[in-house]
C-alpha cells in the first residue's frame, strides 16, 4: 500500500509554513532541509498541433503545449502546481467576472460558457482533496479561475496528468502532461526518457520528454553502453501493443511501481492499457533499437539502419510481481460485471457502459472502513476492452482467468472481453474516490462509479 504522513487527518494535509520554505532554486541548498519545495504554475489555453507528416489539430493545452510540461521532481519534494483555466468563453473573453455551473457571468455584463478544467494525477496516490475530480473533490474551475494543487511526492515512478472534467473530450484534446518522481537515491541510468503516447484525429503520435508529437519516425541518439530507461505512458484511450527491438530489454516498473526480479525480454511485445505506464530498461548497444507501436516505427535510437520491428508474444503483465506482501485476507468481497446495454434516455436509445447492469450515476459506491482488503472479481461480459483505473489507490493482481497472478501493482488494468480478473484493493487512503474505465468514451457512456470510506 502507500503512506501519506502528514495527510491523514483529511484537508489539505500539508502545512503552510513548509510551503514557505525555500524556492526551487534554493534545492539542494543547506543539508538536512528535507523538504524541497517544487512549484509549477499549469495553464489551461488552447493551442494548434502541427504534425510532422503535415496533419494538425486545434487543442487544448497546458502552457501553450501537448503534452504539457513534464513535471520532474524528487522524491521527498512537496509539489505545488496552480492551475490557471484561459481557455476561451464562448461568446468573447471575461475577465473579472462569477462562474454559475460553467457559465461565466462578467463585471461588464458579458455572459458566456466555457471548458472547465482540473487536474487529475493519474497513478499519484494524492490525498482525495487533491485528486482533481470535479462534483467530488473539487469543483472544475472554470475560464478566469485558478486553483492550487499540492501534495507531497513519496513515490518515485512514472505517472502522468489530465484534466478531469468532461475528459472523453479534453483529454484527447490534449489536457494532459506527464509527471516523473525520480527516486531520493541516484538512478542507475545516465540516459531517463519519457515518451508520451497519443492519437491526434486518426494520427497515433510520440512525444518524447515532452516535445511536440510526432507521427512520423522521431530519431535518438545514445552513446553505446549507457543504461537506459525509457518510461512508456499511454495517454490514448485505446490500448497500445509496445515493441522493442535490437536489444534485450527490462520491465523495470509498472505504473510507477518498481518490478523486481525482472529478466531479459528479447522481442517480446507488450500490451499497455489506456492511461498505463511501462519503464523499460536496457544497455544501448552498438546497432540500432526500434521502438514499434502497434505496426508503427516510432522512435529509433542510433539509425540509420533499422532494425526489424519486435515480432514476439505478447508477454502476460499479471506474470510479473511486486516486493510488498499481499494481503493474508480479506475483509470484503464484491464484483463487478462489466457489460453494456441500450438505455432510452430524452426518448432516445443510447449506449450505455454497466458495472453490474447499472449506469453512473446509478452505480451504487461501494463503502469501505480504513485498514479494509478487499478482494475485487472484475468480469467482462461485453464486446469492449476496459482499461479499470480506481482512483487513490493501486490494486494488486491476484489472478487472470483464474491463472493465479503475483500481485503487481497496478492502477489501470485493462480487461478484455470474456476476461476475468481477481485483484486486492487496500484501502489505506481515505476519501470519495472515483473509480472507472480509462476508454473516456465508456467512463462518459456510464462506466463510472465512486468508492467511498465510512
Ligand atoms: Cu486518468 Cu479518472 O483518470
Ligand atoms: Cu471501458
Amino acid at each position: 500500500g502507500h503512506l501519506h504522513p502528514g495527510h491523514d487527518t483529511g484537508g489539505r494535509g500539508v502545512s503552510v509554513d513548509l510551503l514557505r520554505g525555500p524556492a526551487p532554486a534554493a534545492a539542494g541548498g543547506p543539508a538536512g532541509a528535507r523538504e524541497r519545495v517544487r512549484r509549477f504554475t499549469l495553464t489551461a489555453q488552447p493551442a494548434t498541433v502541427r504534425l510532422p507528416s503535415g496533419g494538425g489539430a486545434e487543442a487544448w493545452s497546458f502552457n501553450g503545449q501537448v503534452p504539457g510540461p513534464v513535471l520532474r521532481v524528487r522524491q521527498g519534494d512537496l509539489v505545488e502546481v496552480v492551475l490557471r483555466n484561459r481557455l476561451p468563453v464562448q461568446g468573447g473573453t471575461v475577465q473579472g467576472g462569477t462562474v454559475q455551473g460553467g457559465t461565466v457571468q462578467a463585471s461588464n455584463g458579458q455572459a458566456g460558457s466555457g471548458q472547465g478544467v482540473t487536474i487529475h494525477w493519474h497513478g499519484y496516490d494524492v490525498p482525495a482533496a487533491e485528486d482533481g475530480v470535479p462534483g467530488v473533490t473539487q469543483d472544475a474551475i472554470w475560464p478566469g479561475q485558478s486553483h492550487v494543487y499540492r501534495f507531497r511526492a513519496e513515490d518515485a515512478g512514472t505517472y502522468w496528468y489530465h484534466s478531469h472534467q468532461n475528459s472523453s473530450v479534453a483529454v484527447p484534446r490534449g489536457l494532459f502532461g506527464l509527471l516523473v518522481v525520480d527516486p531520493a537515491a541516484p538512478a542507475p541510468e545516465s540516459e531517463d526518457h519519457v515518451l508520451a503516447l497519443h492519437t491526434f484525429g486518426s494520427r497515433p503520435t510520440l512525444s518524447v520528454d515532452g516535445a511536440a508529437p510526432s507521427d512520423l519516425l522521431t530519431r535518438l541518439t545514445l552513446a553505446p553502453g549507457a543504461r537506459t530507461r525509457l518510461r512508456v505512458v499511454n495517454t490514448d484511450t485505446r490500448p497500445v501493443v509496445l515493441g522493442l527491438s535490437g536489444v534485450p530489454y527490462r520491465i523495470a516498473a509498472v505504473d510507477g511501481g518498481d518490478v523486481p526480479g525482472a529478466t531479459d525480454l528479447d522481442g517480446a511485445r507488450l500490451h499497455l492499457a489506456a492511461g498505463g505506464r511501462y519503464d523499460l530498461t536496457f544497455t544501448v548497444p552498438s546497432g540500432p533499437v526500434l521502438l514499434t507501436t502497434g505496426d508503427r516505427p516510432a522512435l529509433l535510437i542510433n539509425g540509420p539502419a533499422m532494425p526489424p520491428p519486435a515480432a514476439g508474444p505478447i508477454v502476460d503483465i499479471t506474470r510479473y510481481g511486486s516486493a510488498a506482501a499481499l494481503p493474508a485476507r480479506f475483509d470484503r468481497e464484491t464484483t463487478w460485471v462489466l457489460d453494456k446495454t441500450l438505455a432510452v434516455s430524452g426518448g432516445l436509445p443510447r449506449l450505455a457502459q454497466t458495472v453490474n447492469g447499472k449506469a453512473w450515476p446509478n452505480i451504487p459506491t461501494p463503502v469501505v472502513r480504513q485498514g479494509q482488503t478487499v478482494r475485487i472479481r472484475v468480469v467482462n461480459r461485453g464486446t469492449d476492452t476496459h482499461p479499470m483505473h480506481p482512483h487513490g489507490h493501486h490494486v494488486r493482481i491476484l489472478s487472470r482467468n483464474g491463472v493465479p497472478a503475483t500481485g503487481l501493482a497496478m492502477d489501470t488494468f485493462d480487461v478484455a472481453p470474456g476476461e476475468v480478473w481477481e485483484v486486492a484493493l487496500v484501502a489505506d487512503n481515505p476519501g470519495v474516490w472515483m473509480s472507472h474505465c480509462h476508454d473516456l468514451a465508456h467512463a462518459a457512456q456510464g462506466m463510472e462509479f465512486h468508492l467511498a470510506y465510512e
